[in-house]
Parts: C-alpha cells; structure tokens; sequence
C-alpha cells in the first residue's frame, strides 16, 4: 500500500519524507487554506515547493465546476510539475473532465466519492486514482471501511487500472483497515503515519534493553 500525505503543510511533508516512506502528497482547498496559502499565485508556487520536496504524485484540485473551467484550470496545473496529478470532483462534468485528461494521459484523482456508483464511473472515465473519503462516512455514523470493501470488490470483478486512494483518514486504526481490505494507497495527516511506530512494549524492551548494556559498561 502507498503512503500519501494528507496536508498542505511543508513542514509536516518534509517530516513523513524524512521517514522514507512517503509515496506522494493529497492537498485540496481547505487544507491549503489552513496553512494560509491564498491566491492564485501563492496556491501555484505552494504546489510547486511540494513536488521539489517529494518524489511520488501530488494531488492538486481544480476550483471550478464546468467542464472548459476544469480543464482550463487542469491545464495550467499539469504544466506545473510532471508530478501533479489533476483532482476532479464527483459530479457530471468532472467525470467528463477525467475522460478528457485520461484520454491524453493526464493523471486525475476524482475526488468526494462516498458510493460504489461514484467509483464505477470513475474507474469508467479512466481515473488514476479514486478517493473514496472513508472518514467523513465514519463522521454521520456510515461504513467508511464497508465502502472500500465493496469498490476493492467491483474493481477486482473487471480488473479496473483505477487504483483506489482511500482518503479522509482519520487515525492509524483506519490505516491498518485500509491496508486489509487492500486499498492501493491511503491518504492521511501526519499523526495518522506516525501513531503506527508507537508500541508501549517497544519503548519498555529498548529501556530494559539500554539498561542491561550499562549495566556491563
Ligand atoms: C484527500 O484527498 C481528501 O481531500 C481528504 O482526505 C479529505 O479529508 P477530510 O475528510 O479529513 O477533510
């Protein structure tokens, strides 16, 4: 499973690529909002200084609605870095944007899916990677995990290339589920990347163990 970063945060990028394990990065418009990354000019150049500090896909969001926006907008974005990779929404005219872009290899990830349907149209218009938001079906008491299982079921059925990136990720338990029921990659913050190193019997075997070697020193 692929590991992405779920943030706009250089510095919590560079911390999760510092670790080796880091296979792309997940932005969309609140989290660049929520590291103060404003205007068109800002919000370009912060997608820029992401891909110099990863090597994998960088997953950068257009803003408008209607087809000739979308693809305007993703356009300008694709010429931006060869590792970005075109996030479209789930509705009629992003799905027509993902044809577009597939058909002249472009990377897309359709994003805000939250039904096995959503993920047969965008396995359909050639989707890079699918993002089912786990979490925020979690949040109103729906099966986050549940609708991974189902679209790594359908997938399988056609052998569909659309590699599903389970997405809104909330802690490491999610990431553990996801790496299950085999998602291809998850997105998550940083915390959710870190709380898997954490064991308690890890921290009290290497104390005892730096104990003992003093002990003979
Ligand atoms: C990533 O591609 C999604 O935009 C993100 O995971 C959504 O996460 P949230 O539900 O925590 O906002």
């Amino acid at each position: 499973m692929k590991f992405f970063i779920d943030t706009a945060n250089l510095e919590h990028i560079k911390e999760a690529q510092d670790l080796g394990i880091l296979d792309g990065v997940t932005t969309n418009p609140s989290l660049m909002a929520k590291e103060g990354i404003t205007g068109k000019e800002n919000i370009m150049s912060h997608y820029k200084a992401i891909c110099e500090i990863v090597d994998g896909d960088v997953s950068a969001e257009v803003i408008a609605t209607d087809l000739e926006g979308m693809i305007r907008e993703g356009e300008e974005l694709a010429a931006l870095h060869e590792q970005i990779v075109i996030k479209l929404p789930m509705i009629k005219d992003g799905v027509k944007a993902c044809t577009y872009f597939s058909n002249k290899g472009v990377k897309t990830n359709v994003t805000l899916v939250f039904s096995p349907g959503q993920a047969i149209l965008a396995a359909k218009a050639g989707a890079t990677y699918v993002s089912p938001f786990l979490g925020r079906l979690d949040d109103i008491s729906s099966d986050g995990m549940g609708l991974l299982s189902e679209i790594r079921l359908i997938y399988d059925n056609y052998g569909f290339n659309t590699q599903i990136l389970a997405a809104s990720i909330r802690h490491t338990m999610h990431v553990i589920d996801c790496a299950r029921i085999g998602a291809d990659v998850m997105t998550g913050p940083l915390h959710s990347i870190l709380g898997l190193l954490k064991h308690p019997l890890t921290d009290i075997g290497l104390e005892k163990f730096l104990a003992d070697h003093n002990k003979g020193n």
